[in-house]
């Protein structure tokens, strides 16, 4: 799947955010190794902190399904140029990134900017860092 074609679906989502409070809506697609691709938004809560991103919530959409590695991810908001994923989201994307160039791809209305895992989140924790 072509990166624009998945960043398309990250921006028909983000329709559907759930961003009472931040008013902030992003939008996310995951394609995984088997061919299918989740979605998901970031869901806000008048509790602020058990708001949950765009990207943890379309990963476990595919995890839900049994698929476990990923190919690529877009991410995407309304604003002018592009947001990269936080923090907590590049150690999420990370632990089911089939590699570190796993590609994250990030659009908003003017701009369209694409890099990997490993540049957002380099010498990332890992599970086999558990066993040591
Ligand atoms: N948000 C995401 O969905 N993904 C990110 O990577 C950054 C932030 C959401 C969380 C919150 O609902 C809103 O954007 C403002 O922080």
């Amino acid at each position: 799947m072509q990166d624009s074609e998945l960043l398309a679906k990250a921006m028909e989502a983000a329709a559907n955010a759930y961003c009472p409070y931040s008013k902030f809506s992003v939008g996310a697609a995951v394609l995984w190794q088997d061919g299918s691709v989740s979605l998901g938004v970031n869901v806000e809560n008048a509790s602020y902190p058990l708001g949950v991103c765009a990207e943890r919530n379309a990963i476990a959409g595919g995890v839900v399904t049994g698929t476990k590695k990923i190919i690529k991810l877009a991410v995407w908001t309304a604003i002018e140029g592009t947001v990269a994923p936080c923090g907590g989201c590049r150690q999420v994307i990370h632990e089911f990134a089939e590699s570190d160039s796993v590609q994250v791809i990030m659009g908003g209305n003017t701009d369209v900017t694409t890099t990997s895992i490993g540049q957002l989140l380099p010498d990332a924790f890992t599970p086999s860092d558990l066993g040591k």
